[in-house]
């Protein structure tokens, strides 16, 4: 990676009051969790309905190609870690630098990494929504995966819905992920951060889901400088102030290094 852009884009990274961060699948790409629209990505493989919004499949018995889907989510879940890109957005809070991180992603990884004021538009797979209250909760990562181990290793079209934790209102409930066309959460809080924010990160995604994908424009038309990092190409090219095309995991912790340098304390 040029140092010249590795230099700007921690000058501009060292003096920012409010940075933000809006990640995609790209960021966990190192963490082993496959990315969706890469080749040989999920939805190449995969459909969406495979599944059913938020598993909701698994209550009436899931396919055999759900299963398959469930099965290499856990595992790829189930091995992820939080990668020096995920560290590296940790750092510049612990720093003071970052405020939030607005994510497309549902691996918890920036969670497990440090950052605190994480935003999941497109929720947390570990996660539980009621269908009757709304109530979320969560389980322990792996009591969570090993009960949707079972899950994927029951026989084709077997009722699951013994299976799935209720919620404290007995209602039954589904993994708390958005599905395509469903409304994403917390939008409000992410849009105001993108309008609130004097530097905007957007990393490791393409851009082409909505509205998470406004979350960068937000932030230009609010006079924000935008910085993408993605080593497939640029696809924020319209509000792009410097564009990186490195991995998350390489470019981020050498930014991180210079920003200390800047700050003096390295
Ligand atoms: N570092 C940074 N970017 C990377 C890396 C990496 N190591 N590896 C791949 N990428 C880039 C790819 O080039 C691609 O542009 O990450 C991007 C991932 O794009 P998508 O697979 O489309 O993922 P994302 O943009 O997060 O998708 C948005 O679509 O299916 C829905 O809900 C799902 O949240 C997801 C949403």
């Amino acid at each position: 990676m040029e140092g010249k852009l590795l230099k700007e884009a921690a000058a501009i990274i060292a003096e920012a009051k409010n940075l933000v961060a809006f990640s995609g699948a790209g960021v966990s790409a190192e963490s082993g969790i496959p990315t969706f629209r890469d080749p040989g990505g999920i939805w190449d493989r995969f459909s969406p309905d495979d599944f059913g919004t938020g598993g909701l499949s698994m209550l009436t018995g899931l396919s055999q190609r759900g299963s398959e889907f469930l099965k290499e989510m856990l595992t790829s879940f189930g091995k992820a870690e939080p990668n020096p890109g995920h560290i590296a957005l940790a750092e510049l809070e612990r720093m003071g630098i970052l405020r939030s991180v607005i994510t497309q992603n549902v691996d918890n990884l920036s969670i497990e990494a440090g950052n605190t004021r994480v935003i999941e538009v497109h929720g947390n797979f570990y996660r539980f929504r009621c269908l009757v209250c709304g109530g979320k909760f969560k389980l322990a990562k792996e009591d969570f995966l090993s009960l949707l181990e079972r899950i994927a290793d029951a026989p084709e079209g077997e009722d699951l819905s013994g299976l799935i934790p209720r919620c404290r209102c007995g209602g039954v409930t589904r993994i708390d992920v958005v599905g395509f066309g469903e409304p994403v959460e917390d939008f409000a809080q992410a849009e105001a951060e993108a309008r609130s924010c004097d530097v905007m990160l957007a990393l490791g995604t393409s851009g082409v889901v909505t509205p998470a994908a406004f979350i960068p424009r937000f932030a230009k038309r609010a006079g924000a400088r935008v910085i993408e990092i993605n080593p497939t190409g640029c696809y924020f090219p319209e509000i792009v102030d410097l564009y990186i095309g490195e991995k998350t995991g390489v470019a981020l912790p050498m930014i991180v290094e210079v920003v200390r340098r800047i700050r003096g304390t390295a």
